[in-house]
């Protein structure tokens, strides 16, 4: 046998130990799908930084989300060390719009390495007296994201992780599915379509709610009126992802396009809505929301005016920014119609501010928000408890290929092909998103600390400020003419608060 012949088959003998390693394993779903060739992945992830420093993007640039972040979620998922050396990247003088969050001269204690517990502030149904109100464990939770545009895996991993990290998961427009029974908390999302709740015609049917929720851990209700990559459009699900499983779900034809309509059927206008929310929560007994992009701003101010008598009114509202992630949208629409979340957000809080209503609605917030100075940032406008959807799928093994619209997800989370999904272990990734989150929580409360304050909802909008690039700086009321008192808990909220969050035991 000559050299070249035994070279060939100690190679191909080599790549196939290979192989078979790479289907067997569990905790790599780029290897287990693309045995060998995957590999190439990680050859060129980990010398990417050298040959891009000197050929492609930096860091910081791409989009929806730069290197650094997903490496920042990915590190923390894998609980490995998520720090810098040596400095900041960023052109801290030359970048506009740049946040700076202020730190105090006498900071509260450093926090214990494992501190993440950091409930939300407000009893979610609590002003409105909801039979099943309650303060919600997490101000961290996952966003909606229905079975169909995830995969069974993917959505079953976040909600074990939602289990283990004490948060819970929205299930999104497409209904309560069983992958959705693992032990985590869920809020049940209708959107135009009712899936899970509608009638042989699609209408709204009220018992069929009453029992879905009934039967499964659901905590509260939001009534989806637009998404901020979509708004506009009601909800598409692509036909290459319309398996007899979801069809079935949906009640809708197998292998065609699953759209579901732009508007509501079973309200018109603010009044009718505010009589659908008081009806569901009075047949459910829980927390009821809405979840919206923001255009036009008269329907909030019409909705928070409506707000100012008590009789009626929603326990929550999210805020979805323009920026907000999709399974399948328009170009046109993901990049052009609705506000980004900052704008959207002030201008929805400034509504309820001037009506009074603010203390009695619980804000969300959901929009690249899932970083830790980016939801500081949220919290000091005036949100509650933010939502995290695409940086929950980047811990669950999401590589930004951004394909999800096609059906071909190459790591399982966005697909129902099974020939990817069985790469994605929903019991190891659950872990990663559970650190995720705690990573977050941890994170954010670190950053409360510093600035002297014991919870994020104790910071205010004159702890943070923008510049611009030009020497200049302006505090977040100033940028977005917030009045004196917006977003600021008044002293008795901010010592119960304090003292709620002294009795945590979360410092070393
Ligand atoms: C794959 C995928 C599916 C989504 N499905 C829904 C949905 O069913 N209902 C909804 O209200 N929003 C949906 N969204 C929007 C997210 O819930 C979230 O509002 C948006 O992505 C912004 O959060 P993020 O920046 O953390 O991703 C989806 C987003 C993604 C990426
Ligand atoms: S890997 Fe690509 S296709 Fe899969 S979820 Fe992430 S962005 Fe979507």
């Amino acid at each position: 046998m000559n050299g070249w012949l035994i070279a060939l088959i100690v190679v191909g003998g080599l790549l196939f130990v290979v192989a078979v390693h790479d289907v067997v394993q569990r905790r790599n779903a780029v290897w287990r799908n693309f045995p060998v060739i995957g590999h190439f992945r990680n050859f060129f992830e980990t010398t990417g930084p050298e040959m891009r420093q000197y050929w492609i993007s930096a860091d910081n640039q791409e989009q929806p989300f730069n290197r650094d972040q997903r490496r920042w979620v990915d590190a923390s998922s894998r609980q490995r060390d998520n720090h810098i050396g040596f400095g900041t990247e960023a052109d801290l003088e030359r970048s506009s719009n740049y946040l700076i969050i202020k730190p105090a001269v006498f900071p509260l204690p450093a926090l214990a390495a494992a501190a993440d517990d950091v409930p939300g502030a407000k009893v979610l149904g609590g002003p409105r007296g909801r039979v099943k109100a309650f303060r919600p464990a997490s101000v961290i939770n996952g966003s909606a994201m229905s079975f169909g545009s995830l995969s069974g895996p993917a959505i079953e991993a976040i909600n074990r992780g939602a289990a283990i990290a004490g948060c819970w998961q929205n299930t999104g427009e497409g209904g309560l599915v069983r992958h959705h029974l693992h032990g985590g908390d869920l809020v049940f999302q209708m959107g135009t379509g009712y899936f899970g709740c509608r009638t042989p015609t699609g209408a709204f049917d009220l018992s069929r709610l009453v029992d879905l929720v009934a039967a499964a851990p659901v905590r509260a209700v939001e009534i989806k009126l637009s998404q901020g990559a979509k708004p506009g459009l009601g909800g598409i699900l692509p036909a290459a992802k319309v398996t007899p499983e979801i069809a079935a779900i949906r009640g809708v034809e197998v292998g065609k396009d699953c759209v579901s309509p732009p508007a509501h059927s079973a309200f018109r206008d603010v009044s009718s809505l505010l009589d659908f929310v008081e009806m569901v929560a009075e047949a459910t007994g829980l927390p009821v929301g809405i979840k919206s992009a923001v255009g036009e701003t008269g329907f909030w101010s019409h909705l928070a005016r409506q707000m100012e008598h008590g009789e009626r009114g929603v326990d929550f509202i999210t805020i979805d920014g323009g920026e907000g992630g999709t399974g399948a949208a328009p170009l046109v629409f993901a990049d052009h119609v609705a506000l980004p979340w900052k704008i959207g957000f002030a201008r929805v809080y400034g509504a309820f501010a001037e009506a009074g209503v603010t203390r009695r609605v619980t804000f969300i917030g959901s929009g690249k928000l899932g970083f830790a100075e980016a939801a500081l940032m949220a919290f000091a406008m005036g949100a509650d408890m933010i939502n995290v959807a695409r940086e929950a799928m980047l811990s669950v093994g999401c590589i930004q290929s951004m394909k999800c619209h096609t059906g071909r997800c190459p790591v399982g989370v966005a697909t129902q092909s099974v020939r990817f999904t069985r790469g994605l272990d929903p019991e190891l990734k659950s872990v990663r998103f559970a650190a995720y989150v705690k990573a977050l929580r941890h994170d954010l409360l670190a950053l409360s600390h510093a600035c002297g304050a014991a919870h994020p909802s104790l910071v205010t909008p004159d702890h943070l400020e923008i510049i611009d690039g030009h020497f200049h700086a302006a505090r977040l009321r100033t940028v977005f003419d917030y009045e004196p008192g917006w977003a600021v808990p008044d002293p008795v909220e901010c010592g119960q608060l304090e003292a709620f969050m002294a009795t945590r035991n979360l410092t070393v």
